[in-house]
């Protein structure tokens, strides 16, 4: 199957997990680490319906997991429009009769400095990235509280920990995500849905890129990171399935970190980056 990067990595490690005929809606999976996402679902025998703001992504992201002998269909959907998410909760139910998981990655990335920022766009990114991610995952919950494998996965980020110079409300917003991710994990255990949060370090992604130059990104990588280079979409992707699977069944209420070290890495650049840091080889 292809993985949408240049490496070798398996995703098929969960192929003998209970992840087999559940039906995950993955949201921003069009691109990046939500493309990741639904292509290891379907690579471990998962159903997946991939939804994005762009509806051509979502949809050749389905078809090359259905051109790989996998299940999927694509919806395009803003996840901050309750109509849209109605529309593609029920195309998901109605196709396949279920939804076991939900993995939200969708957000708006909006630079911009606190003191000028128009206050649509501070307002449209805690829209997309907080009001979204709520209504999109109670929409999802009576369906998901009728399955016995229930889980829900965000993707969070640093700069809700850090701050982000010139990030808009991006930081700030996704500091509330991970909170309501914890908030969702608490009221819906009774339930049995569990809900986490990932945090990803720099990953290389479209998003990322678009940001920054890949070479200022490679740089930085090769100082800033413990493990001396980008992350890859895949390897968050795994973390992701992990979670949203059986196999991590006593797992609710975290954040957990995909950085390379990334947030312990503070004094790794007065020492001059990382001399030895093994290169992955898959
Ligand atoms: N790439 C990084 O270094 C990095 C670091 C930390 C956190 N993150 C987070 O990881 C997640 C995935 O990012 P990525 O790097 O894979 O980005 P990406 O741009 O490759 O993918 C994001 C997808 O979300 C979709 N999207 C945007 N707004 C949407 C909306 N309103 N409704 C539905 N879909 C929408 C986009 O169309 C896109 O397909 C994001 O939540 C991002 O904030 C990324």
């Amino acid at each position: 199957m292809d993985t949408g990067s240049e490496d070798s990595r398996p995703m098929d490690w969960m192929v003998n997990s209970r992840i087999k005929n559940l039906v995950a809606l993955v949201v921003g999976g069009g691109s990046g680490m939500g493309e990741a996402t639904a292509k290891t679902f379907a690579a471990n025998g998962g159903k997946v319906a991939t939804a994005d703001l762009n509806g051509e992504s979502a949809a050749r992201v389905a078809a090359e997991i259905v051109k790989d002998g996998g299940d999927a269909l694509s919806v395009r959907m803003d996840v901050s429009d309750q109509a849209e998410i109605d529309a593609g909760v029920q195309a998901a139910i109605g196709r396949f009769g279920r939804l076991d998981i939900l993995v939200n990655t969708a957000a708006l990335v909006k630079p911009g400095l606190l003191e000028d920022i128009p206050i649509d766009e501070w307002k449209r990114g805690i829209e997309v990235n907080v009001h979204g991610a709520l209504i999109l995952a109670r929409t999802c919950l009576p369906h998901l509280r009728k399955s016995p494998s229930a889980a829900i996965v965000t993707v969070s980020s640093l700069a809700g920990e850090h701050g982000y110079v010139r990030g808009g409300s991006y930081g700030p917003s996704k500091a509330a995500l991970t909170t309501l991710t914890r908030q969702m994990a608490l009221e819906w255990a009774p339930y049995g849905v569990r809900v986490n949060t990932v945090i990803p370090g720099t990953i290389d992604t479209p998003m990322a890129r678009a940001a920054v130059r890949l070479e200022v990104l490679q740089s930085r990588a090769a100082k800033q990171i413990p493990l001396g280079q980008l992350g890859r979409a895949n390897e968050v992707a795994d973390l992701i399935v992990f979670l949203a699977s059986p196999a991590a069944s006593h797992i609710t209420a975290q954040d957990i970190r995909c950085d390379g070290g990334l947030s312990h890495g503070m004094f790794m650049a007065p020492m001059g980056g990382v001399p030895h840091a093994p290169q992955r080889s898959t």
